[in-house]
């Protein structure tokens, strides 16, 4: 039997059992524990396990059965006559008429469940309504009470579809890739692993939920061999790594402090065989990272730098991911005002996509060298903190003068780049913060901001986004807007004026990064918050950026 999929999750599940618990010392304490009751209280997810099967799923015998269905398609030739004709009379009575995101639960004959879930207009079906569609069955799937389901792979490819433009145009108005060859396992087994997410690490289920079966495992059966083997171990690799980051995202600062994050970062690698090291203060003092320093001065708890490398043998270039690890921001002396200040937890998404993108990079066994760097701390406003107007001198030498307190992640970026440009000389280097509400006000919830010095690279990540489903906007990169951030008394200012800010703010990382091809991309307003897409829960962390990362080492 061709089983695919289970390594990954499962691996995920043992390994979530030796990532090490956050928070030694004071912050445990504040941590609720449901341990006594027999569940680990930081584990977030059980995720399920994805299989593939080359035949029709009738003879399977699971609890359960997903038909993903296009408008006015029939119900699959091999389904039983009982059940289609079911089928049939809600498409007649209107309940069901495969619209995207629609869901219909039937129940057969036999008392089994089956969830109709729409796919929209056949010849506009694109990678990114399947995975949406396939998220939606395994939200669906989850509040069943079933161990295993079924869910048949659609057959799409015979059908007449708009080819994928040759050159791909990132300012279309959908810049969502149409072409779904050799894709269809990926992302249906992604959208499932991520539909069927829920973090529940400090929930204790009622007391009639707590023995009912739970969702373990869903096989897609593939008569036609739409898809295979393969290209389903990618989608869970990726969806299991998203997952992965959202866990991280989701716990709270207390829980997820920099040296938890940094843990969590040397579980990762240990599983995955992978270098991971971790600087703290002294270090970071000795090879003088001032800019990250300078933003941790105000908290008690201790900044860290996580190094992970992935070295394949052989690989010929270096891609480096850098991500922004603020554990929580309260931006400092310069205050954040209290409305959905408890938001700012997720100021480490950044840094999440990167430790998943590791994850994913190195059981995919990619053939090019990774480097992923988290400056992690928090921003906190205690007697040491830097005030507004204080100087720090940055690892590239720069002196900035920190005008604002609260443009805290361009700082600790500027050293993080500084330092992984110097030490590994990668070949390209991206990174992801969750770096201004100028952003989220210029793009909303569904586009990640974009900055660059190089417009080659800059559209091979706006491809990787298109295939990942996590869309990329670049934004424009004028010397004007540079100018803004030369210093009145130092070197440089860590703020320009108020408009434009998610420009000026890349265009400060910038100044960082010399002649190396990066890509800067601004998450502030899709790492959370995003509602009423099928494979993203509407509450908490989304994972964006690891498909990006993974998908763009794919092409590498
Ligand atoms: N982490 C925030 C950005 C943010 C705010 C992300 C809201 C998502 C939602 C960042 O550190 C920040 O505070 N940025 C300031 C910059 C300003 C002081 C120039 C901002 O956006 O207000
Ligand atoms: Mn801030
Ligand atoms: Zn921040």
């Amino acid at each position: 039997m061709a089983k695919t999929g289970g390594a990954a999750p499962r691996e995920g599940r043992a390994g979530a059992r030796d990532r090490v618990l956050p928070g030694r010392g004071p912050a445990r304490a504040a941590v609720p524990s449901t341990r006594a009751r027999g569940r680990r209280p930081q584990e977030g997810t059980n995720l399920i396990r994805i299989a593939y099967q080359a035949r029709t799923p009738r003879a399977s015998g699971a609890e359960a059965l997903v038909l993903w269905l296009a408008e006015g398609a029939p119900a699959p030739r091999w389904l039983e006559a009982g059940l289609r004709r079911q089928v049939e009379q809600c498409v007649r009575l209107r309940e069901f008429g495969g619209k995207p995101g629609q869901v219909v639960l039937l129940v057969s004959e036999g008392g089994r469940p089956v969830v109709l879930v729409g796919l929209g207009k056949l010849q506009a079906i694109t990678r990114e309504a399947l995975r949406r569609a396939a998220g939606h069955a395994g939200k669906r799937l989850r509040g069943l009470a079933v161990r295993e389901a079924a869910a048949a792979v659609p057959e799409l490819m015979g059908a007449p579809r708009k080819p994928e433009p040759r050159k791909p145009e990132p300012h279309s108005l959908d810049p969502r890739m149409p072409d779904l060859s050799g894709g269809l396992g990926e992302v249906l087994a992604e959208g499932l692993l991520l539909g069927g997410y829920a973090f529940e690490a400090y929930k204790r289920p009622a007391a009639e939920e707590r023995d009912r079966p739970r969702l373990e495992r869903v096989t897609l059966y593939d008569p036609a061999r739409a898809t295979g083997a393969a290209s389903v171990k990618v989608g869970v690799a990726r969806g299991a790594a998203i997952c992965l980051a959202r866990d991280l995202g989701n716990q709270p600062s207390n829980a997820m402090t920099p040296a938890a994050l940094a843990r969590h970062a040397r579980a990762i690698a240990r599983r995955r065989g992978l270098k991971c090291q971790v600087l703290g203060r002294g270090e970071l003092k000795r090879l003088g990272l001032g800019l990250l320093l300078g933003v941790a001065q105000g908290s008690r708890e201790e900044p860290r730098l996580i190094v992970m490398e992935y070295r394949p043998r052989g690989a010929r270039r270096t891609l480096c991911f850098v991500g922004k690890g603020i554990t929580f921001d309260t931006g400092g002396i310069s205050i954040k005002p209290a409305l959905a200040m408890d938001e700012m937890k997720f100021d480490m998404c950044g840094g999440a996509a990167v430790l998943g993108a590791m994850d994913a990079i190195a059981a995919l066994g990619l053939p090019v060298r990774v480097v992923g760097v988290v400056p992690a701390c928090e921003n906190m406003p205690g007697g040491g903190a830097i005030k507004p107007g204080d100087i720090l001198a940055s690892y590239s030498g720069k002196h900035v003068e920190v005008l604002n307190t609260d443009a805290e992640g361009r700082l600790i970026l500027a050293d993080a780049l500084a330092y992984a440009l110097e030490r590994f000389k990668p070949d390209a280097v991206v990174d992801l913060a969750t770096l201004t509400g100028a952003c989220v006000v210029a793009l909303g919830h569904f586009a990640t901001g974009a900055i660059s010095n190089d417009a080659a690279f800059q559209e091979q990540v706006v491809r990787a986004g298109r295939r990942a489903g996590d869309p990329v906007w670049p934004l424009p990169n004028f010397p004007e807007y540079e100018e803004a951030l030369r210093g009145k008394t130092a070197d440089l200012q860590n703020i320009g004026p108020r408009e434009g800010g998610a420009i000026t703010a890349g265009m400060f990382l910038k100044q960082f990064v010399g002649r190396t091809p990066w890509v800067h991309l601004d998450i502030a307003g899709t790492a959370w918050g995003v509602k009423g897409v099928g494979h993203i829960p509407n509450e908490g962390a989304t994972g964006v950026g690891v498909a990006i990362l993974v998908d763009l080492a794919r092409e590498a």
